[in-house]
C-alpha cells in the first residue's frame, strides 16, 4: 500500500522547475502594453517562464519600490526597463547584491550595474530621423525637437544623436523643448503651446522623440491654426492610432520602428537562467517607416499577429490535451492502486485462511488423540492421554487429580483441554474408560463387572450406560449375554 501510494505522488506530481521573472516597466502606455503582451507570449513558449509585469507610470520612486518588491520576492531574474539613468540605480544595485540577474531593457542606467542590456541604439535613431529630416527640408529651415523625459537615456540619446545630425545642416535652426516629464501625448501638446507662443517664424518640421508627443505638438498646432507644419516620430507602432496608421493616413512624414521584441527578451533571460552563453550587449535595429514602406510593414505585421493568434490556439488546444491527459493518467494511478490494495488484502485473507486451517487442523489431531492415541499429538495431550492411561483403573482419579499431575487448576484444565479437542476433561476421562473396558471386553474373558471396575467404573450399571452411549450397544450385547 505504502508504494502504491508512491506511485500515486510519484505519477501525479509533475515536478517542473519554474522561473519567476519579474519585469519592471518604467511606464505605461501603448509602446509598453505591445511589449507585455509579447512578454507573456513567452509563456507559451517556454512553460517554466512565469511573468510578473510591474508598470512604473514614469515614477523613479515608484519604480525603485517595485524592483526592491521583486527582490525581496526572490524571483529568478528581473528585466527592468528604468525610467530615468539616476532614480533606480540603487533598486537594481540591491538585485544586484541579491544575486538577481539584471536585464535591461530600451533604457539604461548611469552605471553598468546590469547582467545583459537588449535595446534599439538610441544615438542612432536620432542621427537617422535627423538626416531624414535635414534632406526633407532640403538643408535649410527650422524644426521643432520635442524631447523625451529629462533625465532617461533614450531621450538623452536621441537628442545628442538628433543634434550629431544636426550639425550637418547649419542652416536649420532646432528649437528644443524643455525638460519633458514623461512621454505622452499630453506633454508633447503642452511643450508645443510653449514653443508656438515664444517662437516667431515658420516652423517646418517637428521631430517628436516618440510618435505620441509628435501628435500631442500637432495638436496644439493645429488648434493654432499652423497646418504647414510636417511630424516625424519615433516608434512605429502597427496598432491602431499607432504610427505606422498615422503615416499611412499622411499626418505624419515618416517614424522609425522602435523595436518591443518581448520574445527575445525573454529568450534572452532564460538562456541566463539556464547558463547559456548570452550576449552583454544586443543592439536591435531600427527601420524608417514612410509612405512608400508603411502598407508592405502593416501588412507584415497582420501576418505576424495571426502567426500568435495560431500559436495561442495551439498552445490552448495543448493545455487542453495535456489537462486531458492529466486526468486519464490520473485514472490509470487510481486503477493501479486499486488493483495493489485489491492483491494486497487477497494475499493477508489467503495467509489468514491458510493459518486458520492449520490451526484447525492442528485441533483435530489433538482431538483425535487422547481417544486414539495416534501418532502426532501435541506434548500437552499426550501427557494428559498418559495420565489418563495410567490411572483411568483407579476409580477415584478424578478431574482434580488430572490438573494436579498436569500442575495446573481444574479451570485451567478444562479451559485448554476443551480448546484443543471441544471435549471436557471428565467426558475424555469417561471416553478412555470405556474405550479400555472395550479393549478388555474384546481381548480378555474378564466379566463385564470386573472389566467395569478395572477400568475405574463405579459400578457395573454406570460402565454398561456409558459404553451403550459409546459404541450404541451394551457390553452385554457385544458379549453375545455372557456377564
Ligand atoms: C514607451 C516609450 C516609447 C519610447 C521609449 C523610450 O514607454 O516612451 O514611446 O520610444 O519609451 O524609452
Amino acid at each position: 500500500m505504502a508504494a502504491a501510494a508512491a506511485m500515486l505522488c510519484a505519477a501525479c506530481s509533475t515536478p517542473m522547475e519554474k522561473y519567476r521573472i519579474g519585469v519592471s516597466q518604467c511606464s505605461e502606455d501603448s509602446w509598453r502594453e505591445k511589449q507585455n503582451e509579447e512578454l507573456k507570449m513567452s509563456q507559451y513558449a517556454d512553460p517554466r517562464i512565469e511573468v510578473e509585469i510591474c508598470s512604473a507610470d514614469d515614477d523613479d520612486a515608484r519604480q525603485s519600490a517595485q524592483i526592491e518588491q521583486f527582490v525581496s520576492d526572490k524571483v529568478d531574474l528581473l528585466i527592468v526597463s528604468p525610467n530615468s539613468a539616476e532614480g533606480v540605480d540603487a533598486a537594481i544595485g540591491k538585485a544586484r547584491e541579491g544575486g538577481i540577474p539584471v536585464v535591461l531593457f530600451d533604457r539604461k542606467t548611469k552605471s553598468d550595474n546590469y547582467t545583459a542590456f537588449m535595446g534599439t541604439d538610441n544615438h542612432q535613431v536620432g542621427e537617422m530621423m535627423g538626416h531624414l529630416i535635414g534632406n526633407k527640408m532640403g538643408g535649410r529651415g527650422t524644426v521643432v525637437e520635442i524631447k523625451g523625459l529629462k533625465g532617461s537615456t533614450s531621450g538623452a540619446e536621441r537628442h545628442r544623436g538628433f543634434m550629431d545630425a544636426m550639425s550637418g545642416y547649419p542652416e536649420i535652426k532646432v528649437v528644443e523643448s524643455g525638460d519633458m516629464e514623461d512621454w505622452t501625448e499630453a506633454s508633447g501638446e503642452k511643450a508645443m503651446r510653449e514653443i508656438l507662443a515664444n517662437h516667431e517664424g515658420e516652423i517646418d518640421c517637428v521631430f517628436g522623440h516618440n510618435d505620441r508627443l509628435a501628435m500631442g505638438a500637432r495638436k496644439a498646432a493645429m488648434s493654432a491654426g499652423r497646418t504647414e507644419i510636417r511630424y516625424y516620430g519615433v516608434d512605429a507602432l502597427p496598432s491602431e492610432g499607432g504610427g505606422m496608421e498615422m503615416v499611412k493616413e499622411g499626418v505624419m512624414e515618416a517614424t522609425c520602428i522602435y523595436p518591443t521584441r518581448g520574445l527575445q527578451l525573454m529568450k534572452l533571460a532564460t538562456d541566463i537562467l539556464d547558463g547559456k552563453e548570452f550576449s552583454r550587449e544586443n543592439i536591435l535595429t531600427s527601420t524608417i517607416v514612410n509612405r512608400d514602406n508603411v502598407d508592405i510593414l502593416l501588412s507584415q505585421n497582420m501576418e505576424q499577429m495571426r502567426v500568435s493568434d495560431d500559436l495561442k490556439v495551439v498552445k490552448d488546444k495543448l493545455d487542453t490535451y495535456f489537462s486531458q491527459v492529466n486526468i486519464q493518467r490520473r485514472i490509470i494511478v487510481a486503477c493501479v492502486v486499486a488493483l495493489v490494495i485489491i492483491i494486497t488484502l487477497g494475499v493477508l485473507a489467503y495467509r489468514f485462511y491458510v493459518a486458520k486451517v492449520m490451526v484447525n487442523e492442528e485441533l483435530a489431531k489433538d482431538v483425535v488423540a487422547p481417544a486414539d492415541a495416534p501418532q502426532a499429538e501435541s506434548p500437552f495431550l499426550e501427557r494428559f492421554r498418559k495420565i489418563l492411561q495410567e490411572n483411568l483403573h483407579d476409580p477415584d482419579f478424578n478431574v482434580e487429580r488430572i490438573g494436579e499431575e498436569m500442575g495446573m487448576s481444574r479451570v485451567q484444565l478444562y479451559r485448554k483441554i476443551k480448546a484443543l479437542t471441544d471435549m471436557t476433561p471428565v467426558e475424555l476421562l469417561r471416553k478412555a474408560r470405556v474405550t479400555r473396558g472395550r479393549q478388555l471386553l474384546d481381548t480378555t474373558d474378564r466379566t463385564i463387572t470386573e472389566i467395569a471396575y478395572d477400568t475405574g467404573f463405579s459400578a457395573p450399571s454406570y460402565f454398561a450406560k456409558c459404553f451403550k452411549d459409546e459404541y450404541g450397544v451394551s457390553p452385554g450385547e457385544l458379549r453375545g449375554g455372557k456377564r
